[in-house]
């Protein structure tokens, strides 16, 4: 039984950890405990016992020793002596901001139920998840409050969400919803974010917490470049291998807060949520607003743990279930071979070609509609560009389809070109302020999501390629933030609505096209990382990961994406040298051993390679398919961070489940003449099972490859007779049970 309730005391407990509340005397929620699994027991004097500090405000007269500022709390609000940010504000009728969210009562329900327009959670395969739910009223606003504790025992995750509902006589309005509030006892922790900015996204950084608030967010209308919505927090002696650390993620693509605030008593108060800042909602009697899901997770086994569990959960609980375990294609994408300069037979050249390569799908990418020769126009008009294509679009994907090739098409619904009939017919479908001028972005501008009609015509257009194409695949680009951000269907009182408002008409487009379409697979792409996120994942079980390709700057970008999403998530293409974004020459199988760890394909121009590398792609691609199943869906291993140390190596490995096969990579980004004595050591191995590691004859025990590790030569000891630069070298090693 996962969930425990007693007494107003409720027990929430997974294979390895316990979050236990309670009910405080005043009828609040709260907080008592999250860490590793406790026995249950009837009461916990020691976590409810109080200290009294002087000069607080306390609840009442006749209970001075109960001071809202020094209490553990579940879901806090600001003005009756609680001083810390709070989870929620709420403005009454009467410009009153109190509220006193009261226990009614408590419901168990089996499993874990979707919600409805948000992206969420779910437990289809009755993986013993039950969810807990507390419903507390504030008496003066007659408004509930239902907090959702989903507890997914086997992945010890929780998940939690907020819905707020007016039974009172008056419109009030939310002024902040977040989703999670966790305070816990102690601060003596590091706060780990992955943050960065276009092409050098979700890079990790590792800082002790400090009294006052610290926090990542975005304020862009999406999810963001620049921070990521997961973080986790570790004890600051926990590494990969060892140690207490918790996750939080978000299950939402906009504006987000991820929050810790360290108070004089040297406690930390963890928020996650839609940014309050341009968040705003009138909640009318009657009405309901629901937050997104925050997940939770713990383990006092160290970050790969932490990693590895709640990947397993998202795509157990999170991606949908028909592709989570489907093998992903190999594809190739035209976009940097050949950018907006294609034809016909240009295309079908790339795609004959890389079939030849064993290459499964063929995506075609920006350009194809409209008249669009460059990013200034055609956003919006999603009809076939007659001069680059004069048979249409469903002409090129059957002969796609004939050369058996799976046929994808790229998209980036939500905006529009001024030089558009769309824009030229609806300009009021734009995103804009009256009386501002707009903010262009890439030379184009945002459709209005909050605007139903926008959604209609969206699905409309994208349905209709869909089933004339026969689409295997849509890859969904966004290539800018929101400016101005206003619509010119909500009344001027519900404008801070909108940054939500727009996610929520996205999310709708998403559950409508991935509804009615379920064997398409989608692909998010914002600019690459801009919206890699648990909401884009709810529908797109797969994100382009970064407009990067290139080896070194990739090998940082996955391996930081790695501490909050699985590999099965991450586009990795292969491209040309000099690399586009970077200038960098790599060599091609440094590019395909950074490129493997994730979705595989290629980005480049396959007619214009030479014979050996055609040769050697088709060696990448038989040796990526061989192993596609430990890529895709094996456990994975950070070994060697490449943002610790000196920074210039980086491994990482993927294990199968049974423990019997295993890939590692070790990447060093420059060579070093002369250089230290260096072993890789394995991990999640069976220690008693004989291995072999492939091109070695030696039969090693899996306890050795983890504990005494692999010998990795020097890569060069002179340059005579080199040819090529020995920078940016991968070296991949395939280990096997051997019987
Ligand atoms: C940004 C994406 O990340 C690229 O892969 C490509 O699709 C371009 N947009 C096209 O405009």
């Amino acid at each position: 039984m996962p969930i425990l309730v007693k007494e107003q005391q409720f027990h929430l407990q997974t294979a390895h950890t316990s979050y236990i509340f309670h009910v405080m005397e005043n009828g609040e929620l709260g907080q008592l405990y999250y860490g590793p699994r406790l026995h249950d027991q009837p009461a916990f004097p020691e976590l409810t016992a109080r200290e009294e500090h002087g000069a607080m405000p306390a609840w009442r007269l006749d209970h001075p020793d109960v001071q809202p500022e020094t209490l553990k709390q579940e879901f806090a609000s600001l003005g009756k002596g609680d001083y810390r940010d709070p989870a929620f504000q709420i403005t009454g009728e009467d410009g009153s901001r109190i509220s006193e969210f009261r226990y009614q009562n408590a419901r168990v329900i089996a499993g874990k139920q979707r919600l409805e327009d948000l992206p969420a959670t779910f437990d289809d395969s009755a993986d013993d998840a039950q969810t807990l739910v507390i419903t507390l009223a504030d008496a003066v606003t007659g408004l509930t409050l239902a907090l959702s504790y989903a507890v997914f025992p086997h992945q010890d995750v929780i998940v939690r969400s907020a819905k707020f509902t007016n039974h009172g006589r008056a419109t009030v309005k939310l002024d902040r919803a977040l989703s999670l509030q966790l305070d816990l006892p102690d601060a003596n922790y590091d706060l780990l974010q992955f943050s960065g900015s276009w092409a050098r996204e979700r890079h990790l950084i590792r800082r002790r917490l400090r009294s006052g608030i610290q926090s990542v967010g975005s304020l862009r209308g999406a999810s963001s470049h620049q921070q990521n919505p997961f973080i986790a927090l570790a004890r600051p002696d926990t590494n990969e291998d060892q140690g207490a650390a918790l996750g939080l993620n978000l299950v939402y693509s906009g504006n987000f807060l991820d929050q810790v605030e360290v108070d004089a008593f040297g406690t930390a108060r963890v928020l996650t949520g839609i940014n309050p800042t341009e968040f705003g909602w009138q909640l009318a009697v009657g009405q309901s607003f629901q937050t997104p899901e925050a997940v939770l997770s713990y383990t006092d086994r160290g970050l790969n743990q932490l990693s590895q569990q709640m990947g397993a959960f998202y795509q157990q609980h999170l991606v949908t279930p028909r592709f989570a375990q489907r093998p992903r294609p190999v594809l190739i994408n035209n976009w940097e071979g050949t950018y907006f300069n294609f034809d016909e037979e240009k295309l079908l050249a790339i795609a004959r070609e890389a079939q030849r390569l064993g290459i499964e799908m063929f995506v075609l990418d920006d350009g194809w509609f409209g008249h669009r020769d460059d990013d200034t126009t055609s956003l919006g008009d999603w009809d076939v560009y007659a001069a680059k294509l004069p048979n249409g679009i469903a002409h090129l994907a059957n002969q796609i389809h004939g050369l058996g090739l799976q046929f994808g098409l790229w998209f980036e619904p939500e905006m529009i070109s001024l030089d558009s009939d769309l824009y030229r017919a609806h300009p009021d479908w734009t995103v804009g302020a009256p009386h501002r001028e707009m903010t262009p972005g890439r030379n184009q501008f945002v459709l209005d999501m909050a605007n139903p009609v926008v959604v209609d015509y969206l699905y409309d257009k994208m349905s209709h390629l869909i089933e004339d194409a026969r689409l295997d695949y849509i890859k969904w680009d966004m290539n800018r933030n929101i400016t101005e951000a206003f619509s010119q269907t909500l009344p001027a009182n519900r404008q801070e609505e909108f940054a939500h408002r727009y996610m929520l008409g996205v999310y709708r487009l998403y559950a409508r096209l991935t509804a009615a379409y379920p064997d398409v697979l989608f692909e998010s792409c914002a600019s690459g990382g801009g919206r890699f996120d648990l909401g884009m994942m709810a529908y797109a079980p797969q994100a382009w990961t970064s407009d990067d390709t290139d080896a070194v700057e990739r090998l940082r970008i996955q391996f930081g994406t790695s501490y909050g999403y699985p590999l099965a998530m991450m586009g990795a293409h292969v491209s040309a040298v000099p690399n586009d974004q970077t200038g960098r020459i790599t060599p091609l199988a440094t590019r395909a051993a950074v490129a493997y760890f994730g979705d595989l394909g290629y980005e480049l121009d396959v007619t214009a390679c030479s014979t050996a590398e055609k040769a050697a792609i088709k060696a990448q691609v038989a040796f990526y398919k061989a192993h596609r199943d430990l890529f895709q869906q094996g456990t994975f291993y950070r070994l060697d961070s490449p943002f610790t140390g000196d920074k210039n190596v980086g491994s990482w490995q993927v294990v199968s489940a049974d423990g019997r096969r295993a890939v590692a990579a070790r990447y060093q980004i420059l060579n070093q003449p002369n250089p230290a004595y260096n072993r890789l050591y394995l991990r999640g191995l069976l220690p008693n099972q004989r291995y072999q590691v492939a091109g070695d004859d030696h039969v090693y025990f899996g306890d050795e490859l983890m504990h005494a590790g692999l010998l990795v030569p020097n890569l060069l000891t002179t340059t005579q007779g080199v040819d090529a630069s020995a920078d940016f070298s991968a070296r991949v090693f395939v280990i096997a049970a051997v019987d």
